[in-house]
C-alpha cells in the first residue's frame, strides 16, 4: 500500500517506538561528543548548520515521542546558543590579576611604593588578609537584589556565562538578604575542598573518565559544564571577597564590605582578618603558612588588600594589577619521605620513564605515593640512590617533584642507580640515540607495554574519543586478550555477550560501548593520523598532514613512496610548512614497517575516513607559521590558536627564520626582540584580528 503522505512527512514519523528510542540515545551520544569537541578541545568536526540540524532532528523525535525524552536529552541541556556553548559576557570592570610577593622584601617593597604613591611617610598602612585560594574566579551580578548572572573570569574582559551553573552552588544566594543597591557585581572564589578533589577523581577513575591534575582544574571543570546538573553534582563551594560595578558602594573599608557580603548571604573566609600594619600583615602571613597543610583546602598564599576603600580608590591599577593589593605567596610545599624503588614506566613510543615509589608522605595535605624522576641524566644529575631520604616539592600540581637527596641519611651500601639497558616489560634492547636525554625500547609491536599505551592513545579523546574505552578497560582488555591491535576495538561489538558477563560490566554498559564504537567508524583524517600514535605526530602535525594530502588514499600512497630517500614524495613531505625533515624522517620509519601498513590497511578496511578539508579560506595565512607573544587583550591562547589554525596557519612557541608571523599582546618580551633581529613581521592583536578577517 503506498501513501503518498508518507514521502512529505518528516522522517520522524516514520519511526516505530523502538526506532525512536535508539535514535534518541544516538543523537544523546552524538550531540555530547560535538559538544566536547567544540568546549574541551576547541576543535569542532562540523559546523553549526549540521550542528543545529542534529538538535532540531532530536527536538523533533522527542515532540512526536515524548514519553522517550531521555534525562541526558540534549534539549534539557543549558546553553541553547548556536553551536551548544557558553555565551560570552563582558564584564562591566575588567577582572584583573593581582601582582606576586615572594618574600618579606617584596612585601615591603609594594607597601614602600603605596606609601610613595600617596606621599605619606611613616604612616602605618591597615590592611584586610584573605588566604588565597586556588580556585577559578566569578562575577555575579545582581539586580534589584536577584542574582541575573554569573561569568567566569575568561581573559578578564570577557567571560563565559554560566548562570545556570552558578544558580546550583548552596554558597551562592540567589536573593540578597536585608537592604542591597539596584544593582551590583560580587567577585569571588569558587573551589572545590582536598577530600572532594580526592574523592571525585577516584569516582572519575572508576568511571573510566578524565582525572583533573588539581582542585582548581577539578573546580573549574565542574563549574564549566555544559549541562548544569553535572555541576550540581560536585561538591563546589565559594568564598566572597571583591566587587565589580555597583550602583553606590555600601562600605567605606574592605572589612565592612566583608561584612555586607556576609549579611547578603555570602560565605566570607572566615580566616580573613584585619591587620592593623605591615607588622601584623607578616606575623599573619607566618600563622597561614603554618595552618596551610591542615586546612581543607589548597591555598597558595594570603592576598594583602589595604584595607581604606578611599586609598584603594586613588591607587588604582597599573597594567592588569591593582596597586592596592598584593599576593604574598607560600614557598612551594616540602616534605622528606623515603625512596623506596624506582620503577620504570614503558609509554607508547617506546620511552622509558622511571617513577619514584616512595614511602607515603603527606605534602601539604595530598598523600604522595609516586614523584616524577625525569631521565636517566635527572637521577645521575641528584644522585638519588635506592633507600635515599628525599625531599618532595609539591608546586600546584598534583604530581611532585623530588629536589634533593638528605646526604647525611643515605643508607650504608646504596649503590648509584644503573639505569636499565633494556626494556624492563619485553627484554628488547633499550638505547639511547646520541645526543637525546631518552633511552628508547627497540621492541615496537612485540613490546606489549608499547602496545598497551598505543590502544590507550588511539582511543582518546582527541584521537578516537571512544566513550567508556578509558585507559583502565584497555589495559584489562588487552590483559585478557580481548583486544591486541586497534583494528580489534572495531570488532569487540561482536564480543558484546562476553563483555556483558565480565565484572563491573552489564548488557547496558556493553551495549553502550559497542555503540560507541560504531559510532566512531566514520573518522576525519586528521584524527585518524594522529590516532596512530606515531612519534612527533601530534595533534597540530596530525591537522597539517589531513590538509596537505586531502584523502585517506592520497596520504597512504604519497607516505609509501616517501619510503624511499630522495623520493618526490619525500622532498614534498619535507617541503610542507611547519612539518620539517625530522617528521618527514619518522613517518617514514613508520611507513617501512610492513607492520605497520598492514595495521593500517586493516582499520582502513573498518572505518570510514572522512576526507580533511582543504586549508580555511584565510589566503593569506594559509601554510604561514604564526607566533603569538605576551598577553592577548582579546583572545585566549587556544582561541587564537583555533582562530590561526581554521585560516590554515601553523601556530608554534618559538621565533625562528621559519617564522611568518608574530602576534604582539601586552608586555611581549624576548621573543618580539627576536622577531625584530630577524626582520619577523610583527603584527599588534587588533592587526591580526583583521587579517584574520574578524576585526574588533
Ligand atoms: S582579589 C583586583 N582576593 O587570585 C583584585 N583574588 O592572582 C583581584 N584570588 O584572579 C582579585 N583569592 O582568582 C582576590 N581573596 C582574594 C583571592 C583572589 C584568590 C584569585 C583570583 C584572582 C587571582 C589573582
Amino acid at each position: 500500500m503506498t501513501r503518498p503522505a508518507r514521502r512529505t512527512a518528516p522522517p520522524e514519523f516514520d519511526l516505530t517506538e523502538a526506532d525512536a528510542a535508539a535514535e534518541l540515545a544516538r543523537l544523546a551520544a552524538e550531540i555530547a561528543r560535538h559538544d566536547r569537541a567544540y568546549h574541551e578541545r576547541d576543535a569542532p568536526e562540523i559546523s553549526d548548520a549540521e550542528y543545529d540540524a542534529l538538535r532540531r532532528r532530536n527536538a523533533a523525535i522527542e515532540a512526536r515521542f515524548p514519553a522517550l525524552v531521555r534525562p541526558d536529552s540534549p534539549s534539557l541541556r543549558v546553553g541553547a546558543a548556536p553551536a551548544g556553548g557558553f555565551a560570552k559576557i563582558r564584564h562591566g570592570v575588567p577582572m584583573l590579576s593581582l601582582d606576586n610577593a615572594f618574600v618579606a622584601a617584596d612585601f615591603q617593597e609594594f607597601c614602600d611604593r603605596a606609601r610613595r604613591f600617596l606621599g605619606l611617610k611613616e604612616e602605618r598602612l591597615a590592611f584586610v588578609g584573605e588566604p588565597k585560594i586556588d580556585g577559578l574566579s566569578i562575577s555575579l551580578t545582581y539586580e534589584g537584589g536577584r542574582l541575573v548572572r554569573g561569568a567566569t573570569r575568561g581573559d578578564g574582559l570577557e567571560g563565559e556565562d554560566v548562570t545556570a551553573n552558578v544558580r546550583t552552588l548552596a554558597t551562592i544566594p540567589s536573593r540578597l538578604k536585608g537592604h542591597a543597591p539596584e544593582r551590583i557585581e560580587i567577585r569571588g572564589e569558587v573551589f572545590m575542598t582536598k577530600a572532594d578533589f580526592l574523592a571525585l577523581n577516584a569516582a572519575q577513575e572508576a568511571a573510566g573518565q578524565k582525572i583533573f591534575a588539581n582542585p582548581r582544574n577539578a573546580a573549574a571543570g565542574s563549574l564549566r559544564q555544559l549541562d548544569a546538573r553535572i555541576t550540581a553534582a560536585r561538591p563546589l563551594s565559594m568564598f566572597a571577597y571583591a566587587m565589580g560595578e555597583a550602583s553606590d558602594i555600601p562600605a567605606d573599608t574592605h572589612w565592612q564590605w566583608l561584612d555586607r557580603l556576609r549579611h547578603w548571604g555570602f560565605t566570607v573566609n572566615p580566616l580573613s582578618k584585619q591587620l592593623a600594619s605591615e607588622d601584623d600583615a607578616a606575623a599573619f602571613q607566618a600563622a597561614m603558612a603554618d595552618q596551610r597543610a591542615a586546612l581543607p583546602y589548597d591555598i597558595d598564599g594570603v592576598v594583602y588588600k589595604i584595607d581604606d576603600l578611599a586609598l584603594q580608590r586613588r591607587l588604582g591599577f597599573v597594567g592588569r594589577a591593582p596597586r592596592w593589593a598584593i599576593a604574598w605567596k607560600f614557598p612551594a610545599e616540602q616534605a622528606t619521605t623515603v625512596l623506596e624503588g624506582i620503577e620504570i614506566q614503558v609509554g607508547r613510543t617506546g620511552a622509558l620513564t622511571p617513577v619514584a615509589r616512595l614511602a607515603p608522605v603527606n605534602v601539604g595535605g595530598v598523600l604522595v605515593r609516586n614523584a616524577t624522576l625525569h631521565n636517566e641524566d635527572e637521577i645521575a644529575r641528584k644522585d638519588v640512590r635506592i633507600g635515599d631520604t628525599v625531599v618532595l616539592q609539591r608546586a600546584g600540581d598534583v604530581i611532585p617533584q623530588i629536589v634533593a637527596v638528605v646526604a647525611e641519611k643515605r643508607p650504608p651500601g646504596a649503590l648509584p642507580y644503573a639505569f636499565p639497558d633494556h626494556c624492563p616489560v619485553c627484554g628488547s634492547l633499550a638505547i639511547r640515540p646520541p645526543g637525546e636525554v631518552v633511552r628508547r625500547c627497540t621492541g615496537g609491536l612485540v613490546c606489549s607495554a608499547q602496545v598497551e599505551e598505543r590502544l590507550i592513545h588511539f582511543a582518546s579523546r582527541a584521537a578516537f574519543d571512544i566513550e567508556g574505552l578509558g585507559e583502565k578497560t584497555i589495559r584489562e582488555f588487552h590483559a585478557d586478550r580481548l583486544i591486541a591491535s586497534p583494528a580489534d576495538i572495531f570488532r569487540l561489538p561482536d564480543h558484546e555477550a562476553e563483555i556483558a558477563t565480565r565484572e563491573g560490566w552489564g548488557e547496558t554498559s556493553a551495549r553502550n560501548l559497542s555503540a560507541a564504537i560504531e559510532a566512531r567508524r566514520r573518522i576525519p583524517l586528521a584524527r585518524f593520523i594522529y590516532a596512530l600514535g606515531i612519534r612527533r605526530i601530534g595533534d597540530t602535525n596530525a591537522k597539517l598532514l589531513a590538509r596537505h594530502y586531502g584523502s585517506f588514499a592520497s596520504w597512504r600512497t604519497q607516505m609509501e613512496a616517501a619510503v624511499q630517500i630522495g623520493s618526490e614524495a619525500r622532498s614534498d613531505l619535507g617541503n610542507i610548512v611547519g612539518v620539517g625533515p625530522a617528521i618527514a624522517e619518522e613517518l617514514a620509519e613508520f611507513f617501512a614497517e610492513p607492520r605497520n601498513v598492514a595495521t593500517i590497511d586493516e582499520l582502513a578496511g573498518l572505518l570510514n575516513i572522512t576526507d580533511a578539508e582543504p586549508a580555511g579560506g584565510g589566503g593569506e595565512l594559509a601554510g604561514k607559521v604564526v607566533v603569538f607573544t605576551g598577553t592577548l587583550a582579546t583572545l585566549t591562547r587556544p582561541e587564537a590558536k583555533a582562530m590561526a589554525e581554521k585560516l590554515g596557519a601553523k601556530v608554534t612557541d618559538s621565533v625562528s627564520k621559519k617564522t611568518d608571523l608574530v602576534v604582539v599582546g601586552a608586555d611581549a618580551g624576548s621573543k618580539a626582540r627576536k622577531a625584530a633581529e630577524l626582520g619577523v613581521r610583527i603584527v599588534t592583536e587588533a592587526e591580526w584580528r583583521t587579517l584574520a578577517g574578524e576585526p574588533l
